[in-house]
């Protein structure tokens, strides 16, 4: 179940979200397992009574997600590379999977225009707060889209030099060794089942390059060949050519 908490100082705006993304408001935690966004002094944080974890806060400003993006650079990161952000630095990408937003902002951070796609409102609603927060010098380079990628990706007219991927997948490592914000992910969404349309959808609009991350050992959307692979220790990147 998925619902609004009212906290002291915050009701107005807790209120005005519980309209907007038509769930309850509670004024206490229900008992039962129940996914609950809340208002505090540093902004929109999402909290499970059923997961023994902190809540989830995005912040591009400070803390783990800025210092991530502080330390990235084009030839360290592999993404940025399956991208081909090495050869041209301005490139416009769809990151059809926002999710938190750490890879989509990762790329804008290093000088390309993303849009982020994201289907889950709950998610919207973190990111959409997060970046309204962000005083990076990339924040307007970068701009978040509430939709089915499948339906965005079919028809839109925008153009797009890379289009990226990253599905859901069922975690295979333990627990522990996941973190936080995947936890929530893998229990607000779980492992999807429609990444093989989307990889359709992609290729289908004709970018430069659509690229996948998948793990180490699953097998390619579609089944579909790419055009190459970077590997990594945990997971890999598959990339399709125009
Ligand atoms: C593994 S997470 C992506 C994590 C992301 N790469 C990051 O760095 O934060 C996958 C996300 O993609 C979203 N998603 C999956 N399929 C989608 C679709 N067809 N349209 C829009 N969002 C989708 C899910 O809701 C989920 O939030």
């Amino acid at each position: 179940m998925y619902a609004i908490l009212s906290t002291p100082n915050f009701h107005n705006q807790a209120q005005q979200l519980a309209q907007q993304l038509n769930l309850p408001l509670h004024s206490e935690k229900s008992k039962d397992p129940t996914f609950y966004l809340y208002y505090n002094t540093h902004g929109l944080n999402l909290m499970a009574t059923h997961l023994n974890l902190g809540p989830l806060y995005l912040d591009f400003n400070h803390g783990a997600l800025y210092q991530r993006l502080q330390r990235a650079s084009i030839s360290k990161e592999p993404l940025a590379r399956a991208v081909g952000l090495h050869k041209k630095p301005e490139l416009t990408i769809c990151d059809a999977t926002a999710g938190i937003g750490r890879e989509g902002c990762l790329l804008t951070s290093l000088g390309a225009r993303v849009t982020l796609i994201e289907r889950s409102p709950i998610m919207v609603a973190l990111l959409k707060d997060a970046l309204t927060r962000c005083n990076a010098p990339w924040r307007d380079h970068v701009t978040l889209i509430a939709a089915d990628s499948r339906d965005f990706l079919a028809t839109t007219e925008e153009t797009f030099d890379a289009i990226y991927l990253d599905p859901m997948f069922e975690a295979h490592s333990h627990k522990a060794q996941v973190k936080k914000e995947m936890q929530y992910l893998q229990a607000l969404i779980g492992p999807e089942e429609d990444a093989d349309a989307l990889l359709t959808v992609a290729i289908n609009l004709k970018p430069g390059r659509v690229v996948v991350k998948r793990p180490l050992k699953a097998r390619s959307l579609l089944d579909k060949k790419p055009n190459f692979v970077l590997s990594l220790a945990a997971y890999r990147f598959d990339v399709y050519l125009s």
